[in-house]
């Protein structure tokens, strides 16, 4: 049989609107049928694997056998539309729109101040509205786990959570005293010298929320039931270009098809199979949908257990298996229970709604969670042909290798069997991962023991291993030997060493972490025996003994929604109402952020004729370029042109970097680099012939990678830069103590939410171009793209209208990117659209630093530090970029908040074959600074004094000067410092924790407390600067226009407020479009925590030369209305129009002199932390943080706030989780957000409080105010510092004491390798050198 001659039509509705597809093509994705087809481009594109919840909409089905109707959440970028037949998505423009009515699911992560870019924004919307459309009133632990799948990259989420908490049950303000029941106590602290300010806690209003209204939802389409039940008996056929879609009606035509297209994959979630065929370029010519077959969806509950159809979601698995647990007696329910256990922390909640049970047994994946628990609690699975059926065993021999399992091609995996269990059966589960949630294991476990009646005596046990091996792993044979022993400790010790011979990990293995994962196998060991032998205990069958403090060993780790409190300083009592300087405002994009109407770079309209652009890139990290043969690319469908460095008009040199081109020419210098670019009519066309493009190269040595080898090899893209302070050398002649150590601080990608974009546009004439860019520094762009065009820039005209996040990432790579698309569209005569896919973006835009901190320091008995001697290495990777003024700013942070007498530091930028590396957030400062406080630790642990005593002690104390002789004022460091001590009841918590950790050998706590003093502005004085340009139009509305990127920060909040006072008018009358070149020539990056600073006073100055000129207006009218003043000065001809300027300090540093006024002043604040973890697994959960930040006097304190959580989040994200992955050929591994972990909802410590300082005030910026961009990524370093008092009290159970190195980020493997013990001991250890490692550290 061949696939029906004529194609369906697919029929679904979307928004309520019915969509009918003739040609549905079954490549095609939902979210690139809403972006694309539809336009409906509230749906983003953040990943395109699953993994970060960007494109979640909701889906709505009608079941005909139980004539309900189900809706569930899922990611649109992995759901096929010809899967859709018969369903109803809703996305965020169908939830609620500004134009209609928002929703209050809309409002409330709005006004909570949830969205800043608002680029995860609309996913967030939709996951809350899935769930809110199953349960009005959803439990907090259905909070949790709904947003798991979401991933926000600048809010920090307390926000998002603050918001959405109020749906739930027990929400906050219901209380009768009006406080919040999750909100932390403020009670006791009160600002101790607060006493003359008001301190607010409320950033929004929760009383003010529209009531969720269910009658008001869209209703699923009756059209659809009907469909449901008249179409179930028809088989569908979809056919695109290349791919059939076959979707069987019942059981036998599944079977028959099976039997014909044996190698077709049965795509029932596509979770998959999709990044298969997306990511590692799979090809299924036809691919079969059994999700109709009635069979494959059937629970029936039998005499021995539960056999759940194969093509039942894991979601509604997890349903069925809780119910159960509910219902039977706990003895039968064991292995739910485990199983239970590994499907929560399986995936986001949209992943979970799709994907099949099935569809991971059969994928036969060695990560997959839920196959050892099906292993080891002995499941079957009943299997089918055209022939017959068969039921065998989940066991050692059907998995049988990588993605290999003993089903045949032709067989249907119809259900699986899981058992009830015994009484004398045991079973648990076990899984650790780089995070938390939404995070693959790096080993999974699952282990079951059936005991003989009545003793302690091992009848049989199972084994069960994932991420260990190709496959699924059973130890048989360790279990072999361990039948008919008692389970006591002689038992475990044998079965540590069996396993660990019988399980082996290379030193090879792929995935690395090699030494860890070994652990990890014995550490669930350990885990099992401990939760076993208590069983025993309680059932008076072992006399083993458990010493009490080794209880807590197999507890997880607590998971609490937040309690948080957010305390400012109210505005003083006389501020008008209208004057909303000072105010909680929210985000003047949120509202539309969050119905999906705010337009980013993608979200523009294509033009006629546009084209798209994919990178062609190097897979080699340093060699020289044969050849590059086009030819097949050229002559493939859709494909305009291969545009290589031959097709620059102007300069192939990067403007402003001088070592790099656009387009690599003779030689590449790392894998990433870009090589050429192809332009045709639709991304995949462009992609397929990217692909196509043949590069012959020749490899030079010597490769680099390593800061160590470029160091051996004096391999440094600028001189070494040096600052000195005091005789460092004598200093140390006299200091009671010296010792020297070293931290390594590993690199941060971006992650912004939004990756690189772009749409640049010939204007047909004088060649011109509109670049319309998602970029920090819109005049680089415009410069960059002049320069490669050979045009002068007045022919370019660059806009932003708002990034989707850009962390520092957005100010040189946009304008690089920029300009290949603008050579691009001056070969082609076209408009080209250039949005890099995620893996794309994370291997060619470089990253924070990589950097390595030697340090000599000498100290006097009482703790005080009189000398120190710092090196820093940073890795530049390939070429310059910004990484010298990095480094320099390094050194220039490095102080933090430390009055050192005898200090000196130097700096070196290694190059390396990386890509090369660039701005993050910080720009060098949250590197230099962790490795200050490691050494400063280090004194602590010498000295055996109190850390807090030694950074009090070493602290700047008034007036005072740093080591290049900048002078200021430090007197709100100390406050912020005092403050946080009291706030966070730092030495009571320190007691308690002291206490926790005596009575508990396998899981620690550790606090830190870490001071912060941030230079704000540019140290490159011409930097300083800004203009706005301001027009009020006759009807009295005003436009703002100034040289400040709007990318989730609120400048363009702040800005409207700041016009709003200074023109003494609502803010409603004012509006900003977009940032664009044409309007403000010659602007400043919106970077170094001073877009508000420059930005502000120059809409300020513009403002106030406007009020100036209808003064006498207003005088001779005081009672008129602001429209008739403005009509008055029109017929006056008073111009209403006009620019403002901030000419701001001429920072610099003589390097030579090594001195100078690098900042414009320095913003405070103090961060504590407190961490618990499990020893066993390097597992960790943030348990509180108190950040005191000096804010000046807010400007906006819930944008201030949101900065500051946002920043400490990344913050903690780069010190305790972010970890770029690079192979021994400079490849990196970490593409996406399946490899790479940025912070989500489980990491914001479950008590969060951040105090704006009161009473401080800044004369150096508008209102007093002070830059916050930045500085808190640094106090994220206080969880590492948590996290390092924790692993040290672990240590010192193996009288390991004193200090010992612990480079960033505190990883899961990094902690468990830390806390030595007698499991650590056992593993065998692979001598450094003898083999190839799966990864390198760089
Ligand atoms: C973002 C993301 C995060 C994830 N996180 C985790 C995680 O933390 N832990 C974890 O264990 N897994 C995780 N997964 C993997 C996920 O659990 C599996 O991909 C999923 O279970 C596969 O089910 P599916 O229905 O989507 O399979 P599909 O992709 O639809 O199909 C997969 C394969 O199974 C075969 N198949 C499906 N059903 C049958 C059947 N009835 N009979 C025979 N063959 C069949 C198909 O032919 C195909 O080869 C994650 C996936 C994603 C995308
Ligand atoms: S874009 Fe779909 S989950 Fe990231
Ligand atoms: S607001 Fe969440 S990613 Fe920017």
């Amino acid at each position: 049989m061949t696939p029906a001659q004529n194609a369906d039509k697919l029929i679904f509705f979307v928004n309520g609107r019915k969509i009918i597809e003739k040609n549905a093509d079954p490549e095609t994705m939902l979210l690139t049928y809403l972006r694309k087809k539809l336009r409906l481009t509230g749906t983003k594109y953040g990943c395109g694997g699953g993994g970060c919840g960007a494109c979640t909409v909701m889906i709505s089905r009608y079941d005909h056998l139980t004539h309900k109707i189900q809706h569930f959440s899922a990611t649109a970028c992995l759901l096929p539309i010809c899967m859709l037949h018969g369903m109803a998505v809703t996305t965020v423009e169908g939830v609620g729109s500004t134009k209609t009515r928002i929703h209050p699911v809309q409002e409330r992560i709005a006004k909570a101040h949830g969205s800043q870019c608002g680029f995860c924004t609309p996913g967030m919307v939709m996951s809350m509205y899935a769930l809110l459309r199953n349960n009005p009133e959803p439990s907090i632990e259905e909070l949790l786990d709904t947003l798991s799948g979401n991933l926000c990259r600048c809010t920090g989420y307390r926000p998002i959570l603050d918001g959405y908490k109020t749906f739930c049950k027990v929400s906050c303000c219901q209380t009768k005293d009006g406080k919040c029941c999750l909100s932390a106590e403020d009670d006791a602290t009160l600002s101790s010298d607060a006493t003359e300010e008001a301190i607010c806690t409320d950033l929004f209003h929760p009383a003010e929320f529209m009531p969720l209204d269910s009658t008001q939802e869209i209703i699923f389409p009756p059209e659809l039931m009907l469909m449901a039940q008249q179409q179930q008996e028809t088989k569908r056929v979809f056919k695109g270009t290349a791919i059939t879609w076959i979707s069987p009606a019942n059981l036998e035509e599944l079977l028959e098809l099976k039997t014909e297209y044996p190698k077709a994959p049965l795509v029932v979630g596509n979770t998959n199979v999709g990044p298969d065929m997306k990511f590692k370029g799979v090809f299924h010519p036809v691919i079969i949908s059994p999700t109709r077959v009635v069979e494959l969806h059937a629970v029936t509950y039998t005499e021995n257990g539960i056999t759940i159809g194969a093509a039942c979601s894991l979601e509604h698995v997890k349903n069925i298996l809780q119910k159960a647990t509910e219902e039977l007696p706990e003895d039968q329910t064991k292995i739910f229970m485990a199983l239970l256990e590994q499907i929560r922390r399986l995936g986001g909640q949209q992943i979970r709604n799709v994907a099949s049970l099935g569809g991971s047994i059969a994928s036969g994946y060695p990560n997959s969670d839920v196959n050892p628990v099906l292993v080891a609690g002995g499941c079957t699975v009943n299997l089918a042909t055209k022939a017959g059926a068969r039921q065998i065993p989940l066991d050692g021999d059907f998995f049988l290798g990588f993605c290999k399992t003993a089903l045949k091609p032709e067989e249907v995996i119809i259900s699986i069997n899981i058992p009830y269990s015994s009484m004398w059966e045991f079973i648990l589960a076990f899984r650790q991962a780089q995070r938390q949630e939404n995070a693959f294991p790096i080993v999974n476990a699952a282990m079951s023991v059936v005991f003989k009646e009545k003793s302690n005596v091992i009848h049989s046990c199972r084994i069960v291993y994932g991420s260990v091996g190709v496959t699924t792993l059973s130890a048989t044979r360790t279990c072999q030997e361990l039948a008919g022993r008692s389970f006591d400790e002689e038992m475990l010790k044998a079965a540590c060493t069996l396993v660990l011979d019988e399980i082996s990990l290379p030193a090879t293995a792929p995935g690395g972490m090699v030494e860890f994962r070994r652990t990890l196998i014995i550490s669930f060991l350990f885990k099992f025996y401990l939760q076993i032998l208590h069983k025993l205990q309680e059932m008076g069958l072992s006399s083993s003994v458990i010493p009490e403090e080794y209880s807590s060993a197999v507890e997880d780790l607590p998971r609490n929604m937040p309690k948080t409190l957010q305390m400012f300083q109210e505005v003083a009592a006389g501020q008008l109402s209208q004057d909303l300087v000072g105010r909680p405002i929210m985000h003047q994009s949120a509202l539309i952020h969050a119905t999906g109407e705010a337009v980013y770079c993608d979200d523009i309209p294509s033009l006629d004729g546009e084209l798209a652009l994919a990178m062609v890139t190097s897979t080699r990290m340093y060699a020289k370029i044969i050849s590059i043969d086009k030819t097949e690319a050229v002559q493939m469908p859709g494909v305009h042109a291969v545009i290589t460095a031959d097709d620059v008009p102007g300069n192939n040199t990067r403007f402003l970097f001088d070592d790099e081109k656009l387009f690599a020419e003779n030689e590449v210098t790392c894998v990433g680099q870009i090589v050429c670019a192809v332009a045709a009519e639709t991304i995949a066309q462009a992609k397929a012939a990217a692909r196509s493009v043949k590069i012959t190269y020749e490899d030079l040595t010597p490769a680099i990678l390593t800061i160590e080898d470029a160091v051996q090899q004096k391999s440094f893209l600028s001189p070494m830069s040096k600052l000195e302070k005091g005789n460092v050398d004598e200093a140390f002649k006299t200091a009671d103590h010296i010792f020297q150590g070293q931290m390594h601080v590993g690199g941060q990608e971006h992650f912004y939410m939004e990756t690189h974009s772009m749409s640049v546009i010939p204007k047909g004439e004088n060649n011109e171009m509109d670049v319309f860019v998602s970029a920090q520094h819109p005049t680089l762009a415009q410069e960059s793209v002049a320069s490669a065009l050979g045009v002068p820039a007045n022919k370019i005209m660059c806009h932003v209208k708002r990034i989707g996040g850009a962390f520092g990432g957005k100010v040189t790579k946009a304008s690089a990117l920029a300009s290949i698309a603008a050579v691009a569209a001056y070969k082609t005569g076209r408009a080209i659209r250039c949005v890099l896919e995620r893996g794309d973006d994370m291997l060619i835009t470089g990253a924070r630093h990589p950097t390595l901190g030697k340090y000599r320091i000498g100290f006097m008995n009482d703790g005080r530090i009189i000398a120190a001697d710092v090196t820093f290495f940073v890795n530049g990777g390939c070429s310059l970029d910004e990484s010298d003024l990095v480094q320099k700013k390094m050194l220039l942070n490095m102080d933090n908040a430390y009055n050192i007498p005898n200090l000196r530091c130097s700096g070196f930028t290694c190059k390396t074959n990386l890509p090369s590396n660039t701005a993050f957030r910080g720009f060098g400062a949250p590197q230099g600074i962790a490795v200050t406080e490691c050494w400063i630790n280090d004194v602590a642990e010498s000295s055996g004094l109190p850390p807090e005593m030694i950074r009090e002690m070493n602290m700047y104390k008034g007036m005072t000067v740093t080591h290049y002789k900048q002078e200021f004022d430090s007197t709100q460091l100390l406050r912020c410092w005092n403050e946080c001590l009291l706030k966070s009841s730092y030495h009571n918590q320190k007691i308690a924790i002291a206490e926790f950790n005596k009575q508990n050998r396998w899981k620690k706590r550790g606090i830190a407390i870490i001071p912060l003093k941030y230079g704000v502005g540019f140290d490159v004085g011409f930097l300083n600067q800004a203009a706005a340009l301001v027009h009020i139009y006759k009807d009295g509305s005003v436009l703002v226009t100034h040289g400040g990127t709007e990318m989730g920060q609120g400048l363009h909040t702040k800005m409207m407020q700041i016009a709003s006072r200074e023109l003494r008018i609502p803010m409603s009358y004012i509006h900003i479009s977009d940032t664009s070149t044409k309007s403000v020539p010659n602007t400043a990056p919106s970077a170094a925590s001073f877009g508000t600073d420059s930005n502000g006073m120059a809409v300020r100055e513009a403002c106030q030369i406007l009020l100036q000129r209808l003064d006498p207006i207003i005088n001779d009218n005081p009672k008129g209305s602001w429209e008739d003043w403005v009509h008055e000065a029109y017929m006056n001809k008073i111009s209403l129009s006009t620019t403002g300027f901030f000419r701001g300090e001429d920072a610099f540093v003589d390097w030579n002199k090594q001195e100078g006024n690098p900042y414009s002043y320095f913003s405070f604040g103090t961060a504590c932390s407190v961490v618990e973890i499990d020893c066993l697994t390097g597992n960790h959960v943030n348990l509180r943080t108190d950040i005191v930040m000096d804010a000046g006097i807010s400007l906006n304190p819930a944008t201030d706030i949101g900065q500051i959580e946002g920043a400490f989040t990344q913050g903690l994200g780069h010190y305790t989780l972010e970890e770029m992955k690079f192979s021994p050929e400079g490849v990196l591994y970490t593409r996406g957000p399946a490899q790479y972990k940025i912070p989500a909802t489980c990491d914001v410590p479950q008590e969060f409080n951040v105090y704006l300082l009161s009473g401080s005030k800044n004369p150096k910026a508008i209102y007093s105010s002070k830059g916050l961009g930045e500085p808190a990524v640094i106090l994220g370093s206080s969880v590492f510092y948590a996290i390092k008092d924790a692993v040290a009290e672990a240590r010192k159970v193996n009288n390991l004491t004193g200090p010992f190195i612990f480079n960033s980020p505190a990883t899961p493997e990094r902690i468990r390798m830390a806390c030595e013990d007698q499991l650590t001991d056992q593993i065998i250890r692979d001598e450094p050198g003898t083999y190839i490692p799966w990864a390198i550290s760089v």
